[in-house]
């Protein structure tokens, strides 16, 4: 990873349209492998370059938070072949990842129900967010075995634990209160969404901290994820009115 030398993007001048956080659907693996008459897992290796590549653009572009969809709760029903060649993936990328992703100050941490994992994943998980537990300069969040409704059900579940246990008021549940127990409640929701290959839907990824994240769909399948497909999706971005349900700002309604 070359984050630390990369000049071409970086582009301090336009930082307060950037994203401080940006979530990724990483689709489409599986037919850029098929385009290549290659097995499934064939695309799942090619797109860890694009992992990569991803991580080094949001190191130069200044983005806070990056989130990855790799794996969700209804991936288990895979064949056992395509989850077994994903698992080894999974092991083999973060021994050969975490050095450098450490030493470009990333914070890694995996998301989702953990222990439906092998120990041998686990203990690698725990030992690379202990290890990077202190960087600041970019956090990763890896969403394996992740699904929003599994999110929404396990943050309800602690916060009926925390009523039995008569720390909150059942009464006083609103969204507020229900948020600390989500996923992520110490970053800000994401600003955008980009879904790689072609599918329009969200396909159970963050249910909850999506409700106003903007939302970039592409037909480029994952490995071919370059840092100009990021350019584009970072322009479209740039060029939205967020309005959170509110009315256009006079100040910037009058001046477009
Ligand atoms: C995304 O690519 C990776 C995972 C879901 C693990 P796919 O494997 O879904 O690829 P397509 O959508 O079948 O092309
Ligand atoms: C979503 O892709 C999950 C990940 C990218 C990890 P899927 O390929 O599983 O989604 P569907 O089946 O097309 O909705
Ligand atoms: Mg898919």
């Amino acid at each position: 990873m070359t984050a630390r030398n990369a000049t071409s993007n970086d582009d301090a001048g336009s930082r307060e349209r950037i994203p401080r956080h940006l979530a990724i659907v990483m689709d489409g693996n599986g037919r850029w492998a098929r385009r290549r008459a290659q097995p499934r897992s064939f695309g799942h290796r090619a797109g860890q370059k694009a992992v990569r590549t991803t991580v080094e653009y949001c190191l130069r572009r200044h983005i806070g938070v990056l989130t990855l969809f790799a794996f969700s709760s209804e991936n288990w029903k895979r064949p056992d072949t395509e989850v077994g060649a994903l698992m080894d993936l999974f092991l083999k990328a973060l021994d050969k990842e975490i050095d450098e992703l450490h030493q470009n100050e990333v914070r890694v941490r995996f998301i989702g129900e953990l222990s439906a994992f092998s120990e041998a994943l686990r203990t690698r998980m725990h030992a690379a967010s202990l290890r990077t537990a202190g960087n600041t300069r970019l956090t990763l969040n890896v969403c394996v075995s992740y699904g929003g409704r599994w999110d929404i059900a396990q943050a309800a579940r602690r916060a009926a634990e925390a009523a039995l246990a008569g720390e909150i008021d059942p009464a006083s549940l609103d969204e507020a209160a229900l948020a600390p127990y989500l996923c992520m409640a110490d970053v800000p929701s994401p600003d955008l969404l980009i879904r790689t290959g072609g599918e329009r839907r969200i396909s159970n990824f963050l249910l909850w901290q999506l409700a106003y994240t903007e939302l970039y769909f592409t037909d480029t399948l994952w490995p071919d994820m370059d840092a100009t497909q990021l350019d584009n999706a970072l322009d479209d971005y740039a060029h939205r009115e967020r309005r959170f349900g509110c009315v256009p700002d006079p100040v910037t309604a009058r001046a477009s």
